[in-house]
């Protein structure tokens, strides 16, 4: 398999105009949109993910010939191995903050009955087959349909996502988190 079916380094997409990057607590203030987020439901909230300003989602959109959902992620604790829900394989992201001195994204094997449509899975079995050392402030796409899970998060993690939406662009603010 070639390098580039885990992760990329993205140069077509522009960096956020620093007067678009909201403040942590501002973020947070929008109020989570997708509140079923959490992997494990039995634990506390570790991932939140909120709206963009108009501004923002214009500006990506404007790169990709289909309709994309743009959002701000935060994370604040490692997150399990697990496979993202939706149907794409592609997700951009650019990290404001990485969440952490030494923060990695990792790529194990796939097993026969992975639920590939999404969710969190058992390590066992499983062979590390690539190792992302995060950096921030730079675009980098991964493949979310191959089993990965992130290591090292000792603050929160805000990242910029970008990801083909499954919602038409009035339908943005639903329930449903694309
Ligand atoms: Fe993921």
């Amino acid at each position: 398999m070639d390098e580039d079916h885990y992760h990329s380094d993205i140069k077509f997409l522009p960096p956020p105009n620093p007067h678009d990057i909201v403040a942590l607590d501002a973020i947070r203030a929008q109020g989570n949109i997708c509140p079923t987020a959490n992997i494990d439901p039995e634990k506390e909230s570790i991932f939140a993910v909120y709206d963009v300003s108009d501004e923002l989602l214009e500006q990506y959109q404007s790169h990709f010939p289909y309709k994309v959902a743009v959002r701000w992620q935060i994370v604040t604790a490692d997150l399990p191995i697990h496979y993202d829900w939706g149907t794409s394989s592609d997700k951009y992201l650019y990290l404001i903050d990485t969440g952490g001195d030494d923060v990695k994204t990792e790529f194990y094997s796939e097993l026969d009955d992975d639920p590939i449509e999404g969710g969190s899975l058992d390590i066992e079995g499983r062979t590390l087959i690539k190792t992302i050392q995060e950096v921030p402030n730079s675009w980098f796409r991964i493949n979310v349909k191959t089993p990965h899970r992130v290591v090292g998060i000792t603050r929160p993690r805000i990242a910029l996502i970008i990801r083909p939406s499954v919602l038409a662009f009035h339908e943005r603010k639903g329930p449903l988190c694309p």
